[in-house]
């Protein structure tokens, strides 16, 4: 638990950082699993802040971002694509071909292939190093909303109608955000080799509770997150009020 969202943010960039350079260090590559939203910018803006001021170099970094909104184009204003690169990859020196982040354009027919081979790169690539993870209102990680099953995969699911609401200011009203989205699964997270959940404020502090002390249920998909040993949810004061 962090004073405020800037010393935990800076402290998950750090934990990145050293991951990417003891990778470096041995001649591998750092597979990272990434999230979008409100909850990772200041992360990615310290990791920004470390290539530019201090080298740190991610030409060794591979990336899979969790999810994306389905249908959605990658050049709209709302994509996880436009996300990822105002944030992130457009300020650093990571080869654009190692960046992944589920296709919201394919026909209906082809997201199942795509599902499998987005399982199938991460594994060929060993799998993810570490996942980042934010949680939303409904206790989603990824769009897993509730009802997901532990050993679920990258699928097409329905978005919660609470995660739709929540979405509604970038999307100028709920009625245009779109009801699908494509996710990594509970399972695709769990074969992390770590994995850190981040929540600032007090806005998610109900959520915080159920996920780290409510009964393990699908439900909470978050509450899944209790059966592994690798993960470490990283909380500002706010966030962690409700915890006993
Ligand atoms: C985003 C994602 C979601 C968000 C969650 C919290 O890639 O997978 O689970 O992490 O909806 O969103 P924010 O951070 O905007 O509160």
């Amino acid at each position: 638990v962090y004073s405020d969202a800037k010393a935990g943010s800076v402290a998950v960039a750090d934990r990145i950082a050293r991951l990417i350079k003891a990778k470096q260090a041995r001649g591998e590559k750092a597979v990272l699993g990434l999230a979008t939203g409100v909850t990772p910018i200041a992360v990615y803006s310290e990791l920004v802040r470390q290539h530019k001021e201090e080298g740190l170099s991610f030409k060794n970094v591979i990336t899979f971002n969790l999810d994306e909104y389905y249908p959605m184009k990658p050049t709209a204003a709302q994509s996880y694509v436009t996300f990822m690169y105002d944030n992130l990859f457009g300020h650093i020196d990571i080869d654009k071909s190692n960046v992944h982040i589920p296709d919201g354009i394919l026909d209906t027919e082809a997201v199942v292939a795509f599902c499998l081979e987005y399982e199938r790169k991460i594994e060929e690539l060993g799998g993810l190093d570490l996942q980042i993870l934010g949680i939303g209102r409904t206790g989603h990680i990824g769009f897993n909303e509730p009802g997901s099953a532990p050993n679920s995969g990258t699928r097409l699911v329905t978005l919660d109608d609470l995660t739709r609401s929540d979405a509604a200011r970038d999307f100028g009203g709920k009625s245009n955000v779109p009801t699908k989205a494509i996710t990594m699964g509970i399972g695709t997270i769990f074969k992390a080799r770590e994995i850190i959940l981040m929540a600032w404020s007090a806005k998610k502090a109900p959520i915080i509770k159920k996920a780290v002390e409510g009964e393990i249920s699908g439900e909470v998909p978050a509450t899944y997150l209790q059966l592994s040993d690798n993960v470490e949810f990283v909380l500002d004061v706010d966030a962690a009020s409700e915890l006993t």
